[in-house]
């Protein structure tokens, strides 16, 4: 189905990258519509008192500045000098960051164990990978690279402490629970995209006809130590920073909008939907504009937090299958997916007269993507669903035929996904029509 372009649309225009307009947008558009939803009535002695509950996963300790992978080779020390590295390719091809990388921590006398992760982590590859060691010689398991790295790298510092295969440990697919016992891990995210730094979950893929994508997940598999250096993303090329940043944007909106929302994740779903909106398209521009790459690693890193408190939605829903028997990039699915979801979910919330809350989040969504000080919550609202259009666009994102997805394929896609913690519970009917969109 072929789009209309964004000079075809109805001429909604992009907010200016201008911080300053963009903090005080905040401060006057943030209202607690979410209140009645999420807070329970108690009585005490004939007073009502409203008390919003929920409860917190923990954080990795955070370590956020250009240039902090300098701190590594003391943070390193903290757990011991026997280091097990994981790194992708395109790091290693980059002589100047992973030569920098070994020398610092040699210098300290570490003791260095290195493994390549080529692909999205099989079960076959976590398993090889620990076999090769044994626990008792590694202090720490260190991954540096995109989200499919850092979650070899969260699975490998568990595995390493039992003698069972990943497999055993999957959700939906084991028969295991993990125990949560682990090697100390540290992340070191080299692209803005899956958060997966502050994630307490690995997603382990096995790809082909009767292949998953399922995660191995425990709260103590969080991260002990995240650092991140957006300095570290800039070599990222155009097509990842666009595809790695719509999983971004996508996690935090999903979050933002999921029912297991709570204030605490809407302040970082919507501290880091704020540096998105004014970082991904510099970003994507320009891979030398560091601040626009602090915006998404800062964004990535609070979506992160987000999903792991408060869920997804949809598109994350539909993303397993797509991705393991399609092979479409997770960031991909995200990119393409993104405009026409919201879309349906949006228009099944205003058709069934949905909960007042996510219909006012889509209001404020609208607002802070819009240039326009006056709409109404409708206008905000479709402003939201053709900015996303937009940005699809802008970023050159694929249709979902590119890699081989036919409309013969949908019912085969719906039937394996979910809505997750969507707002709108869409119908088979309602996921066919946007898929369709985006083949
Ligand atoms: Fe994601």
């Amino acid at each position: 189905m072929v789009l209309a372009t964004s000079s075809e649309r109805q001429g909604f225009q992009s907010k200016p990258r201008n911080i300053r307009i963009i903090k005080e947008f905040v401060f006057q558009r943030v209202r607690p519509a979410y209140d009645k939803h999420v807070s329970y009535e108690i009585r005490d002695q004939g007073q009502v008192i409203m008390v919003k509950q929920f409860t917190s996963k923990p954080l990795p300790t955070i370590h956020f500045a250009l240039g902090s992978i300098k701190q590594l080779p003391s943070l390193a020390d903290s757990f011991g000098k026997r280091l097990l590295i994981l790194s992708g390719n395109s790091l290693i091809s980059q002589a100047n960051i992973w030569d920098k990388v070994t020398a610092s921590l040699k210098q300290n006398h570490s003791t260095l164990f290195c493994s390549t992760i080529a692909s999205e982590p099989s079960p076959e590859m976590i398993d090889t990978i620990v076999q090769d060691h044994f626990p008792e010689e590694i202090d720490a398991v260190i991954a540096i690279g995109g989200g499919s790295v850092l979650d070899a790298g969260k699975a490998v510092s568990a595995m390493l402490t039992n003698g069972y295969g990943v497999q055993n440990f999957l959700e939906g697919v084991g028969s295991k629970n993990p125990d949560g016992l682990k090697i100390p891990f540290i992340a070191i995210p080299t692209t803005a995209g899956t958060g997966s730094e502050a994630t307490s979950n690995a997603v382990i893929t096995r790809t082909g006809s009767s292949g998953f994508k399922k995660s191995l997940r425990h709260n103590n598999y969080i991260p002990d130590v995240a650092l991140i250096d957006p300095a570290l993303m800039r070599t990222c090329p155009p097509d990842i920073t666009a595809a790695c940043g719509m999983d971004t944007l996508t996690q935090l909106v999903e979050g933002f909008l999921s029912t297991k929302a709570s204030p605490i994740t809407d302040a970082f779903a919507w501290s880091g939907i704020e540096a998105v909106q004014r970082s991904l398209l510099a970003a994507f521009k320009n891979g030398d504009d560091l601040q626009a790459r602090s915006g998404m690693a800062y964004g990535s890193l609070c979506s992160g937090i987000v999903l792991t408190n408060a869920g997804l939605g949809v598109v994350h829903g539909m993303a397993p299958v797509l991705g393991s028997h399609f092979m479409v990039p997770h960031g991909v699915v995200c990119g393409t997916l993104m405009a026409a979801v919201n879309e349906a979910s949006l228009a099944h919330l205003l058709e069934t007269n949905g909960n007042r809350e996510y219909l006012s989040k889509y209001t404020r969504l609208g607002q802070l993507f819009s240039s326009r000080e006056d709409g109404s919550e409708a206008y905000y609202q479709e402003a939201f669903i053709e900015e996303l259009y937009t940005l699809t666009e802008r970023l050159n994102l694929p249709l979902l035929s590119d890699f081989g997805v036919t409309d013969e394929d949908i019912m085969t896609i719906i039937s394996q996904s979910n809505t997750k913690n969507n707002p709108a519970v869409l119908t088979a009917t309602e996921m066919a029509i946007l898929l369709a969109k985006r083949i």
